[in-house]
């Protein structure tokens, strides 16, 4: 692999825009205008191709966030946005989805900057994906209905009963780093087309496409109040917005653990919650496959975004018959996936996004290594000046004890296990407290279906692997979550239903 190791992976210069936007104050978004904050507390914006610290954002204090909760109740509660023709509010937001189009350059390089990600990948898919979820959601806005509903048990006629939906209210709504734009924006359209009003929290690492992205808020025309924009730490500024007692409702995506704290915090006032959380989504490899297709569709669905990515396919279960195959061509996609700066033209694959993620993802390599698993592939890190690059890694040798193969990495790194029989595959794909999605590759129609019945996860792919389309619903079974996101059930999450029922 010495084509791997020769990369020159220091980072390009960026852009007069990134350059303009980077030496901007620090301030938050509340109430359509960029506010300072109550105190003098920043968090670093740090680039993680080169480890270097490239700007500061507001860590909110508590009352920032008091500040921005009482902007989004306010417009809640005067009816400013819920109050406006749905149309009104369709038209709004597909006036930010323009904006996100026409800005695509941009976001995508600031993404790239923040997170790490490749700008190119950042540019095929989170900006398109975030424009997506906006002008999804925004056709709804005009198109949930309640019913007529004739009642059972009433003698007929004596009542006319029927159903309207409302929005939730105020939300708080909370994403991590590894999406960073297109989680906010998967996040405030079924609330703006719902209704709602939000405080939106990026994550500490990720703070620059949130904050672009209020500029474009305001652009779009959304009344002030509508969507404020908070940038600060989880457990201070996070912990704020969900224990505040005028949020209605929370919504948050991040790991397992935070999301059972954030379900706890949300019960004193029987917030709605719903949770996107963590994952160990296995890819099943029937024998009957095209290995040579196959193999570069299991690399995909692990090293994509450096396998930061919730549904990432960390487990593969390969039939006994084509695995050493199966590893063999995972090995041949490396110098593809080799890691790059994110502003490199070529990179497919960029750093991880911390110091933090670096050193735990190397941890679990160590862990893994120790607890008796070999390296297929990779199992180290790049070698760089600056940034957290980790090389694309196979381990195999594991057991369903291990580490590696129980808990989410949330690195480059995938557990490779043979199977005989599709009742031994089953089980040891549902061996694990997360359900959120899982691959099968085959080419046999009737296998296909029965196992994606026979696996517990939200999301079942059949030969492609981490295929989303806000039009289908997402959300995790088991301890990966709660509720769905996206389609139709992603708008009803923002919404009461209320009964009426009159007596005529
Ligand atoms: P995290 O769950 O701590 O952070 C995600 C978001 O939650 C951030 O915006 C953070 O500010 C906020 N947060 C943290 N503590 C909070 C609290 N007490 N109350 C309210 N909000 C809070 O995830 P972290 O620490 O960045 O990553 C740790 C692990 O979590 C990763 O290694 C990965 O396994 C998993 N993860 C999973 C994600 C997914 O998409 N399923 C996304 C990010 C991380
Ligand atoms: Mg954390």
């Amino acid at each position: 692999m010495n084509d791997m190791t020769t990369i020159d992976r220091t980072q390009r210069a960026y852009s007069a825009a990134a350059q303009a936007f980077l030496a901007r104050k620090p301030a938050l978004f509340i109430n359509n205008e960029w506010v300072s904050s109550s105190h003098d507390q920043t968090i670093p914006v740090e680039d993680p191709s080169s480890g270097k610290i490239i700007g500061h954002a507001v860590d909110a204090s508590d009352k920032d966030v008091d500040r921005a909760v009482a902007a989004a109740r306010a417009a809640f509660d005067d009816g400013r946005w819920s109050g406006l023709p749905p149309m009104v509010r369709e038209r709004t937001m597909i006036r930010l989805a323009d904006l996100i189009e026409a800005n695509a350059d941009e976001l995508a390089e600031l993404e790239a900057i923040d997170n790490g990600k490749p700008k190119t990948m950042a540019g095929a898919v989170d900006v398109p994906g975030a424009a997506s979820h906006i002008r999804f959601m925004a056709g709804w806005a005009s198109k949930v209905n309640g019913e007529v509903v004739s009642p059972y048990t009433m003698p007929g006629g004596t009542v006319f009963g029927y159903t309207t939906k409302e929005p939730v209210g105020v939300c708080a709504q909370i994403v991590p780093w590894n999406f960073p734009l297109l989680m906010a924006c998967l996040k405030i359209a079924p609330a703006l087309a719902a209704g709602c009003t939000t405080v939106l929290k990026p994550a500490e690492q990720t703070s620059l496409t949130a904050l672009r992205l209020a500029d474009l808020i305001a652009e779009a025309g959304f009344p002030a109040g509508v969507v404020n924009i908070i940038t600060g730490n989880g457990h201070t500024a996070g912990d704020r917005m969900v224990k505040h007692p005028d949020v209605d409702k929370v919504a948050f995506t991040g790991s397992t653990e935070i999301g059972k704290l954030i379900n706890k915090n949300a019960t004193d006032s029987l917030k709605r919650v719903t949770l996107e959380l963590g994952g160990k989504s296995p890819v099943v490899i029937m024998p009957d496959v095209d290995v040579a297709a196959v193999a570069p569709g299991a690399a995909g669905a692990i090293f994509f975004n450096s396998g930061q990515v919730c549904v990432a396919g960390s487990r593969i279960y390969a039939h006994r018959s084509i695995f050493d195959e199966v590893i063999e061509g995972i090995a041949a996609t490396t110098p593809f996936w080799a890691p790059r700066a994110s502003l490199d033209p070529e990179a497919h694959m960029g750093p991880l996004v911390s110091k933090e993620q670096f050193d735990r993802v190397m941890g679990y390599i160590e862990a893994g290594k120790r607890d008796g698993a070999s390296v297929a592939v990779g199992g180290d890190a790049a070698a760089s000046d600056g940034g957290y690059y980790v090389n694309p890694t196979v381990l195999v040798d594991v057991n369903p004890q291990m580490s590696v193969v129980r808990e989410e990495i949330f690195g480059p790194v995938v557990v490779a296990q043979r199977f005989d029989d599709i009742d031994e595959v089953a089980k040891a794909a549902n061996d694990t407290c997360f359900g959120l999605g899982a691959g099968i590759w085959t080419k046999d129609v009737a296998t296909m279906h029965k196992l994606a019945s026979r696996i517990k996860s939200g999301t079942v792919w059949g030969n492609c692997h981490a295929v989303i389309d806000t039009a289908l619903p997402f959300g995790g079974f088991k301890e990966s979550g709660l509720g769905r996101e996206q389609g139709r059930q992603g708008i009803e999450a923002y919404m009461e239903t209320k009964t009426v029922i009159i007596q005529l």
